[in-house]
């Protein structure tokens, strides 16, 4: 296959950013919860323009020095707050209401230590603080990996508690590709009532 050539069906991580670009504007705030190489990072830092913010969370100090040395490369780092902490403790660093779009990319980061995964619980207490710190029309993307055990636990609950969301207004999807010999990655969206 051509690299060139477009993915078609495109893969999650491709179809959240082609999501997120449509609604991410100049001067917004976003968030990345899951770092890693600084791939999704790059990209927010992009969309939100020269006078937008992005916070991006990582526990592992490799993926901060990664996507620290990437945003240095791109002449991004002064739109980027890099911590080095849970996205669990988002709330910690952005007002609720404040945030326009969060990307998360659950699992472990690629050539990496596979044990130090997302986990169900504190990717759970991310989310719940996600949905407040989004202003009415903000999005939710999250990638998730159910093709190995503990991603496809925290694949599961995810899911369910996003579906709780419809109850209270917000939009919700869920992209995946059909007929694969394992659980492939899916894509859920949820997008806050309100414009
Ligand atoms: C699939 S990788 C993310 C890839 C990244 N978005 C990119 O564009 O390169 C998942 C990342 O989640 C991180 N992670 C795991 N648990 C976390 C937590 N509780 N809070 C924040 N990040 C976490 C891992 O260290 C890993 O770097």
């Amino acid at each position: 296959m051509n690299p060139d050539e477009p993915q078609v069906p495109p893969r999650p991580t491709a179809l959240a950013r082609t999501l997120l670009h449509e609604v991410i504007q100049h001067g917004d705030t976003v968030i990345d919860a899951t770092a890693g190489n600084g791939h999704d990072t790059q990209f927010l830092a992009e969309c939100v323009g020269p006078d937008g913010s992005v916070l991006a969370f990582d526990i592992q100090e490799n993926a901060i020095h990664a996507t620290s040395d990437r945003l240095r490369e791109a002449g991004l780092a002064s739109r980027v707050r890099l911590y080095q902490t849970s996205h669990a403790h988002m709330a910690a660093h952005a007002e609720p209401g404040s945030v326009s779009a969060i990307m998360f990319n659950l699992g472990y980061l690629p050539g990496d230590d596979h044990q130090l995964t997302t986990e169900a619980a504190t990717t759970l207490a991310a989310l719940n603080a996600a949905t407040s710190l989004l202003k009415p029309g903000g999005t939710l993307t999250i990638v998730c990996y159910p093709g190995h055990a503990e991603g496809a636990t925290e694949a599961a609950e995810v899911e369910t508690w996003l579906t709780t969301l419809a109850t209270s207004g917000w939009r919700i999807a869920r992209y995946a590709l059909l007929g694969t010999a394992r659980p492939a990655p899916f894509l859920l969206v949820a997008r806050k009532s309100g414009t």
